[in-house]
């Protein structure tokens, strides 16, 4: 079947509500386009899990900052949709414009307080209040009863399962582990901005998060030495550090010495550039 592509919010309100009425399950994929097989990953999840996957593609202006990329983020709608297809995707939710999400008059938040602090929070202040916003309301015009989110974003993925949580919405949110390419590079629709150059000088990211990694598993507990570690590779490649922290993996709160039996998390942002790209492991 071709994949459905639904352009206004009062449509795919009207198609989830018969979805629903019909008792069909639906899976929700939440994205900004430019996919790849990060995002493929999820879907194809979704379709193992719900009777019905809706992808959602929209380039939400409210989680950019005012000098960030959301003039130039890659964009490709057509490709995307054959993708979907690939995939077996049932419906495409692309608002026409962001008036369908924002109209004019548009005025209500959504602020997750705790989990949004620090990293990428703090770098990108008003990004999670974006994030949370739209999130919320893709939850409600497409009405799953799953949604699914890459762990690449790893702070985002919290702050969502706290925003499902805290706000009843009776959605499961699953966390699917980051896709990597052969050499270790996350997958992100923002590697399209670099130059071969500056992909060699990402593996930086990767490189360091895998060496903390070889270091917690062979007993440094130590979190300033694990954060040395990562720093050293991203001064020797020369990226522009933002951020390496390790943090509990789930109230994301700074660690000092990692202890067996605390789930902690490494997380890294840097710059190649005007590029910016994160990355996190399991410690
Ligand atoms: O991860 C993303 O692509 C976006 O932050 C999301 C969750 C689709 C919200 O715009």
């Amino acid at each position: 079947m071709p994949v459905q592509t639904v352009r206004t919010t009062a449509e795919m309100q009207q198609r989830s509500e018969a979805l629903r009425m019909s008792g069909k399950r639906i899976a929700l994929v939440p994205t900004m386009g430019f996919l790849h097989e990060g995002h493929l990953s999820l879907m194809r999840e979704a379709k193992a899990r719900a009777d019905v996957v809706v992808v959602s593609i929209f380039v939400n202006p409210t989680q950019f900052g005012p000098k960030e990329d959301l003039s130039r983020y890659p964009r490709d709608l057509e490709g995307d949709l054959s993708k979907c297809e690939s995939v077996g995707v049932d419906v495409v939710f692309a608002p026409a414009d962001p008036k369908e999400m924002y109209p004019d008059g548009y005025q209500t938040w959504v602020e997750v307080t705790d989990v949004s602090k620090g990293l990428c929070g703090e770098k990108r202040p008003g990004h999670f209040r974006g994030v949370a916003t739209v999130v919320a309301k893709l939850f409600n015009i497409v009405r799953p009863y799953l949604a699914l989110f890459g762990e690449k974003d790893y702070q985002q993925l919290q702050v969502i399962k706290a925003l499902a949580r805290d706000l009843n919405f009776g959605i499961e949110i699953v966390g699917m582990p980051t896709v990597r390419d052969p050499d270790g590079l996350a997958m992100s629709s923002r590697n399209a901005y670099l130059s071969p150059s500056e992909r060699e000088r990402a593996l930086a990211l990767s490189r360091g998060l895998r060496t903390a990694h070889h270091l917690a598993r062979n007993g440094v507990r130590e979190v300033r030495e694990l954060v040395q570690a990562v720093r050293k590779e991203l001064e020797a490649a020369q990226v522009r550090e933002d951020y390496v922290e390790v943090v509990d993996a789930e109230t994301l709160r700074s660690l000092t010495t990692i202890e067996p039996g605390r789930p902690a998390r490494v997380l890294v942002a840097g710059f190649l550039g005007t590029t910016r790209l994160i990355d996190n492991l399991a410690l």
